[in-house]
């Protein structure tokens, strides 16, 4: 049996306001779920074996996430958040303003659109494929990502069909813990109260 645990990274500055995209740091609360989190590891050697490995992507707030919690780690250009291109640090509002014709594409067909100057949901699954097959063959991993990302991640896990990808539910300020035996994949919710 082999596990594997993935996480977003605590709520960040940019979450607060309800801006995509770009590499704000971590807000207070999202502080305090990276000290929840290496306590919760801490604390739980026997259920949750601390990780072996430690991947987050290029940006602040993953690798702040993950800053307490021991063990070797690398910062994973693949696991850096979907690229917004021309709507990178705007509001949903303010790309419904901005760009409507945009934002209706989106809304139509939220799996293959692909942001001007950026990336698709289906760019991001073709992406973090390598990943995935790292993933499986490495002990104990913990992967820092983002929401977009980890969609795709946990699309490989559940079966998730194409177009349902770019809604399936990754909570924040939770642990995902995976188990598998290669084939099957279980997968266990720890929410983290901050
Ligand atoms: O900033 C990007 C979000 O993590 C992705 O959200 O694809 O639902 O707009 P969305």
């Amino acid at each position: 049996e082999q596990i594997f645990y993935i996480t977003r990274h605590g709520e960040s500055d940019f979450n607060v306001i309800g801006r995509i995209g770009g590499d704000a740091d971590l807000s207070p609360r999202g502080r305090k779920y990276a000290e929840r989190l290496t306590r919760l590891f801490r604390e739980n050697p026997q259920t949750l074996p601390g990780p072996q490995l430690i991947w987050t992507s290029e940006l602040q707030r993953t690798i702040h996430t993950a800053e307490g919690i021991p063990g070797p780690r690398a910062a994973v250009n693949d696991l850096n958040e979907i690229d917004a291109g021309i709507c990178e640090g705007l509001t949903y509002e303010e790309i419904q303003e901005r760009f409507p014709q945009e934002f209706a594409w989106r809304d139509q067909d939220k799996f293959k659109y692909r942001y001007p100057h950026g990336e698709s949901y289906l760019d991001l699954l073709q992406r973090v494929d390598s990943v995935v097959q790292a993933i499986l063959t490495k002990t104990q991993v913990l992967v820092v990502s983002h929401q977009a990302v980890l969609r795709c991640i946990m699309a490989y896990f559940m079966g998730t069909r194409p177009e349902q990808v770019p809604y399936i539910n990754v909570p924040l300020h939770t642990l995902l813990v995976v188990r598998t035996n290669g084939y099957m994949f279980e997968v266990e919710q720890i929410p983290l109260k901050v």
